[in-house]
């Protein structure tokens, strides 16, 4: 099994998930249907996101909270989402790496996603 050590692999990665994301029953709306997705724009977005979280790159300048507001403000983000978001993340990853960066990909994604989940949450209670 390979490492995840390099741009290349992230691309690897990002789009193997997202693959799988598309055609999940349980979160693939969100993407497909909700908020249409523009593929061209996305994925690398999602390559400098985590090239930036994983390798200190910078090349991702944005707030990733924030754009899923509008998203949970037309369909309720829940938890059984999240954990959805998180089964083929983590799924994705022990697939295709091992090591460092792959436990601490992993890591960063529960981390971000409980507090998104709780972000949208709160939300909705406003
Ligand atoms: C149920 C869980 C989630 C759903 C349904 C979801 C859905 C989406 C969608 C539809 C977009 C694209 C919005 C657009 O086209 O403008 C997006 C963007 C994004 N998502 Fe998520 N997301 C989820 C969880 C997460 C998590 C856990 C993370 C981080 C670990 C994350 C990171 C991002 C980032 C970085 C962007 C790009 C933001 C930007 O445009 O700068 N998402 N998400």
């Amino acid at each position: 099994m390979k490492k995840l050590e390099s741009r290349e692999d992230i691309e690897l990665l990002v789009n193997s998930f997202y693959a799988k994301v598309v055609k999940d029953e349980t979160i693939g709306f969100f993407f497909n249907d909700i908020m249409k997705v523009d593929w061209d724009q996305h994925l690398p977005k999602m390559y400098s996101f985590w090239e930036t979280i994983l390798f200190g790159q910078m090349s991702y300048k944005g707030n990733p909270m924030a754009k899923h507001f509008p998203i949970n403000h037309l369909e309720a983000m829940e938890k059984h989402h999240f954990a959805k978001w998180l089964e083929l993340w983590k799924q994705t990853i022990e697939e295709n790496f091992t090591g460092v960066n792959a436990s601490m990909a992993i890591t960063k994604s529960e981390n971000i996603a409980n507090l998104m989940a709780y972000k949208m949450e709160m939300a909705r209670k406003l």
